[in-house]
């Protein structure tokens, strides 16, 4: 089955498909993005990845490109014209296409591209063995809540975790305190046993996954802090996790080289992963 995209009002070849090169996504990263996760067909909590959609949008004063109905619409148009039953969905809104100049443009309809993509399961290894990250500044701008196309951070903290063999960086702000991961938020178990997140404020994204854990871990009675933790106190936690649409939840089992713990994937961890994939399968 070929690859079909959306762009704005049409299902092209995803070969063929573009936008202008005056889309203000393409020439300024003036747009917003989401992912969503297709599981046996059904998208995992759709609803608040359109309420952070809507938010981010807000935030940058861009119209909603069509109602929240048609664009639930177009998602599962472009699901199916792909045959994904297990995948990801990709969203992205930008400003839509102008003369190049940096205020707003007037009456200017935005841009909307949908894609779908067939993902492989992570691979039980990943689980079963933890994951790596390493720490870098976190240079990104004061509105991260903002999912925001604008990455460049974030691509390069990758790349840097990639080169050092690591899955995921952790960004620390001035303070050492760890914001999230380049695509992933960041979280620990701390000595007693509650799990450790920060909370969401400008300066980390409000991940879909992070609230699935928190409403999971609260219905099991695990104890949740929300509050800033630093690197010095992840690399004295019982157990690391990370959490996003494409990974989940994935243990951290090193940080910049050393070991969590016994340098062993914990317990509360795959846990967590556990419940989350029973959430999805419901
Ligand atoms: N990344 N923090 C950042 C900076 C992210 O980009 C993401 C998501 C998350 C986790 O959010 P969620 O649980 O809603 O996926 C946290 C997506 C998956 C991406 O860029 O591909």
């Amino acid at each position: 089955m070929s690859r079909i995209a959306y762009v704005n009002g049409r299902y092209l070849a995803h070969a063929e498909a573009g936008v202008h090169i005056e889309d203000r996504g393409y020439q300024f990263a003036d747009g917003v993005y989401e992912v969503v996760a297709i599981h046996r067909g059904r998208f995992f909590d759709e609803e608040p990845h359109l309420d952070r959609l809507k938010r981010s949008l807000d935030a940058l004063s861009i119209a909603p490109p069509m109602s929240r109905a048609a664009l639930k619409h177009v998602l599962r148009e472009v699901a199916r014209r792909n045959g994904i039953r297990d995948g990801i969905l990709y969203l992205q809104i930008s400003r839509g296409v102008a003369k190049r100049d940096h205020a707003f443009p007037k009456n200017v309809a935005p841009s909307l591209v949908v894609t779908a993509k067939r993902t492989k399961p992570t691979p039980r290894k990943l689980v079963e063995e933890g994951i790596a990250v390493i720490t870098i500044p976190d240079i990104r701008w004061k509105r991260c809540d903002i999912k925001s196309i604008s990455l460049l951070p974030n691509i390069l903290g990758k790349q840097q975790a990639k080169d050092a063999g690591a899955f995921e960086a952790w960004m620390l702000d001035e303070q050492g305190m760890v914001t999230e991961g380049t695509s992933t938020n960041a979280w620990i178990v701390n000595r007693q046993g509650a799990i450790v997140t920060r909370p969401a404020e400008e300066a980390i994204l409000n991940g879909v996954t992070r609230l699935a854990v928190k409403r999971l871990a609260a219905a099991e009675g695990i104890a949740i802090e929300e509050r800033p933790f630093s690197l010095a106190e992840a690399r004295e936690a019982k157990e690391a996790f990370l959490t996003s649409t494409t990974s989940l939840v994935l243990p951290v089992v090193r940080i910049d080289s050393q070991p969590v713990a016994d340098g062993k994937p914990g317990k509360l961890s795959l846990k967590l992963r556990a419940l989350c994939e029973e959430a999805m399968a419901r």
